[in-house]
């Protein structure tokens, strides 16, 4: 029998101690995201965070896009895997969330970030009109319009680049058949429609909420 493991608290916290520090700045915004209470819960884990610094690393990615960058965390962590001429364009709708972001971006001195602060499709539309390409794009924000931001990306991102999608597998709701809320509901679709689209070379890793990163073919 394959083994798998049961992935505790215990054992996240164990894998995140054991794998790259973290640097002060993105302590200071897990600490400030704690503050928040329940909001805190929109951030990526520490594990996704490690996991995305991995990949930008070993695939030369420079030119990255973010769709949801609540208060930086992970636009920040991405960012400090780039190289010295890689950037990142995040994007939000949200000023107060946007403006916290910016604060810790300034204190990290991390100049190769640029907010784009209205609603993201707005964002996307125009990214695209103006024949922008990237390298990496993080989908993270609302899910009623992950099928759109997707399909957009599909334009923006280069052959051989990554399209990288949080919560997909929705606290493992996806797969229990007695879960038919909405949101449950909206993350199967996409998740399906995902796996029918031959654009793509595609992989779910159970990492955080579940990623899926998207090999543009
Ligand atoms: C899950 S949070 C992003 C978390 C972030 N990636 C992190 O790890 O800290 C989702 C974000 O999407 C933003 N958002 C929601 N709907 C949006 C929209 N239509 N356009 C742009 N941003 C949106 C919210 O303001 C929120 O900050």
């Amino acid at each position: 029998m394959p083994k798998k493991l049961d992935l505790t608290d215990n054992l996240e916290n164990y894998i995140i101690n054991h794998s790259e520090n973290l640097t002060d700045v993105q302590k200071d915004i897990i600490n400030h995201n704690i503050s928040l209470g329940d909001q805190q819960r929109l951030q990526i884990s520490i594990s996704q965070a490690q996991f995305l610094q991995t990949l930008i690393k070993i695939s030369s990615i420079k030119k990255i896009l973010e769709v949801g960058s609540f208060t930086g965390f992970s636009a920040l962590s991405m960012a400090l895997a780039l190289p010295p001429d890689g950037h990142v364009i995040s994007l939000d709708k949200n000023s107060e969330f946007s403006n916290k972001a910016r604060s810790f971006y300034e204190k990290a001195n991390e100049k190769r970030i640029k907010q784009i602060i209205k609603p993201a499709l707005e964002s996307l539309n125009q990214l695209k009109n103006t024949k922008q390409i990237f390298d990496l794009i993080f989908i993270d924000a609302d899910k009623e319009n992950y099928l759109n931001y997707y399909e957009i990306s599909i334009d923006l991102v280069d052959k051989g680049g990554l399209i990288i999608i949080d919560n997909v597998l929705w606290h493992g709701e996806v797969a229990d058949k007695s879960k038919n809320d909405k949101f449950t509901n909206i993350i199967r679709e996409f998740n399906k429609h995902v796996k029918q689209d031959n654009r793509i070379t595609k992989n779910i890793i159970p990492i955080g909420d579940g990623l899926t990163i998207c090999i543009k073919n």
